[in-house]
């Protein structure tokens, strides 16, 4: 019961990879592409049932579809990222998608949040899910919050309010490691974000268009 379930979460974020079918090989047909995340250990296990759980349960907004959270797990654990900043929890589902990378690179997640109720919402996720040692919510306002941050980062994600995009990167973009990647969720909402990221010759950027999209910015050591 449990595997259908999850099957059935799955795809649901998968149908999304189908929408890039022009782009692919002739002989490359969409449904041998859509496969489920395949649990490796006791950990993946429980935030694939936790994740699976919350779909069930409509524990849901705005949240990235499992087509996009595995990019962040795979982005994150191929570039061994120890410090990652989040703007934008919501309940927690890109949270639990990084977690599978931090788990691995011993790094840690901090995550910011203005609705309480999604926090204590994605707080109750993380603990379910065996992570929240992994992962520290900050509540309130990220603009004023992020001020605080001191320390430099491997990746930051932005996925909160559009308008907001381009002063979480002119806050943040300072303390990104040389090497270190922006991720903003969405990009299509925010044309001055894309201005702001392809036209700094510090910074290269190209666009995932599966999912929801996401700029993909490498900050040039
Ligand atoms: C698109 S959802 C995030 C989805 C989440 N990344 C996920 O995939 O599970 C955006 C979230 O940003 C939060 N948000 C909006 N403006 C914010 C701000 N100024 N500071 C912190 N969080 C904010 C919203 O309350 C909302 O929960």
């Amino acid at each position: 019961m449990r595997q259908v379930t999850l099957l059935s979460f799955f795809s649901l974020g998968l149908a999304t990879l189908a929408c890039g079918q022009g782009r692919m090989g002739r002989g490359t047909s969409p449904d041998a592409l859509e496969h489920p995340p395949l649990p490796h250990s006791d950990l993946e296990r429980r935030v694939l049932s936790t994740l699976s759980d919350m779909v069930k349960a409509g524990d849901l907004y705005a949240n990235v579809p499992a087509s996009d959270g595995r990019f962040l797990r795979q982005l994150a654990e191929a570039s061994n990222a120890k410090v990652i900043l989040e703007i934008g929890t919501s309940t927690g589902i890109s949270g639990l998608w990084f977690a599978l990378a931090l788990d691995k690179t011993g790094g840690k997640l901090t995550t910011f949040e203005i609705d309480p109720r999604r926090a204590a919402s994605a707080r109750s996720n993380f603990k379910k899910a065996g992570v929240d040692r992994l992962i520290t919510i900050v509540e309130g306002d990220a603009h004023k919050n992020i001020a605080q941050w001191k320390e430099p980062i491997d990746i930051v994600f932005i996925d909160a309010d559009k308008d907001g995009y381009v002063d979480y990167l002119n806050k943040l973009l300072p303390l990104v490691k040389p090497g270190g990647l922006l991720l903003a969720h969405n990009m299509d909402m925010v044309p001055d974000y894309i201005r702001a990221v392809t036209t700094n010759p510090a910074l290269d950027t190209t666009f995932y268009t599966s999912g929801g999209g996401m700029a993909v910015t490498l900050k040039k050591r």
